[in-house]
């Protein structure tokens, strides 16, 4: 049996003309990778949650975007395959090719608006089309290439590194408490939240981690149980409304989350319910830790106000996961997908550049000034 640890979330397949990734809406049942190669399953894939977490979908967008614009030989008579659109293949000549490349970037853009990667990598592949505004398809394909690969290997980085950061905050016989899934499904390959985990199991520290489930799309109980028992990693699943309990009983000493995006004072949008844990661990004098690459730090997002929290379906509270529906039919239903939690609630912003504490906009600067210094890519 596949151990999920060994597969990267999100890759080029062998031959290079398809996106792979570990259907997450599989997990834990079964581990089915999946290779999509137009533009409608792609903005599908991450809507419905089939590739998911701020990283791992900024990545995902990248490949899909050098990927797409490879294109496909199709004779105009015969009928399109699955899932493709006419609009699906990209046009040769500078001029089509870069307004193509842009609708296409702009459509799968739209397919979540919270975690700030998806734009982010989104842009970096427009801005090296914008840089050569007189090259043609054929020309940009291998600069498109290499980009992807280099925000991907750029993310397995960043993960280490905020993993090396993390585990200083980590003691022997620690328990730590972790919400959603910002685990290896949500980045290539270490997660940010888990990073430090694994790097405490892999210095022998004896550590123990409750996951919240995580209501109502259940990656806390779906993927993150999944991936640290896999890890071999002592893992209690605890439901949303538990944390507290553990917490008052102390059997928690740090939480560790990730995010979808920071505003430039240190608030921060993460999975619907964490902004519930941080207030009940300041209650208890728990550090609250928010692990985020350098990405995921907005700067032109003034405050957690000014961030776009995602609402979703009413289904996914009243049906999902039931065999029959088990709320009243004419219910109303308030389903949003990301909470903030607000700056004052956080101990500390892990990145792969050092540790971030307030005042965040102080620290946040002096972060981008080491990146700039140093960059990974
Ligand atoms: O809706 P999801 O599953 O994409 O939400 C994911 C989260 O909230 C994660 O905590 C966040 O993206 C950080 S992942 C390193």
């Amino acid at each position: 049996m596949q151990n999920i640890m060994d597969i990267d979330t999100v890759a080029l397949n062998g031959h290079e003309d398809a996106v792979r990734i570990i259907d997450q809406t599989k997990l834990p049942v079964e581990i089915d990778l999946k290779d999509l190669r137009y533009a409608r399953e792609m903005y599908d894939a991450i809507y419905l949650l089939e590739v998911r977490g701020a990283p791992a979908i900024g990545v995902f967008a990248a490949l899909s975007m050098y990927v797409l614009s490879i294109g496909r030989d199709i004779d105009a008579n015969v009928e399109l395959p699955v899932g493709m659109e006419p609009g699906d293949m990209p046009p040769d000549a500078p001029e089509e090719f870069h307004q193509w490349f842009h609708k296409t970037a702009d459509y799968l853009n739209s397919s979540r608006p919270t975690a700030v990667n998806l734009s982010w990598a989104l842009k970096h592949m427009q801005d090296l089309v914008d840089a050569h505004p007189d090259a043609d398809r054929k020309t940009l394909l291998p600069m498109l290439h290499d980009l992807a690969i280099a925000i991907r290997d750029e993310d397995i980085e960043v993960c280490r590194r905020i993993g090396e950061y993390g585990v200083t905050l980590i003691k022997d016989g620690d328990g730590l408490l972790t919400h959603c899934n910002a685990g290896k499904l949500a980045t290539v390959r270490y997660g940010t939240a888990t990073a430090p985990m694994y790097l405490a199991k892999e210095r022998g520290m004896n550590i123990r981690v409750y996951c919240d489930e995580t209501r109502p799309l259940l990656q806390g109980a779906r993927l993150t149980a999944f991936e640290l028992l896999s890890s071999g990693l002592d893992t209690t699943l605890l439901c949303d409304n538990m944390s507290g309990s553990a917490m008052r009983a102390g059997f928690i000493n740090a939480i560790f989350v990730g995010c979808d995006r920071v505003a430039a004072n240190g608030d921060t949008a993460n999975k619907i319910g964490t902004s519930v844990v941080a207030a009940v661990a300041k209650q208890y004098g728990i550090p609250m830790y928010i692990c985020a690459p350098t990405s995921t730090i907005d700067m032109n997002t003034k405050t957690g106000d000014d961030i776009v929290i995602e609402q979703r379906k009413a289904e996914e509270v009243t049906e999902m996961w039931y065999e029959k529906r088990m709320a009243p039919r004419d219910v109303k239903v308030y389903n949003p997908a990301f909470d903030v939690t607000d700056h004052d609630l956080i101990a500390g912003i892990v990145t792969e550049y050092g540790i971030a504490r307030a005042p965040y906009e102080e620290s946040f600067q002096e972060i981008f000034k080491k990146k700039a210094e140093n960059p990974i890519r």
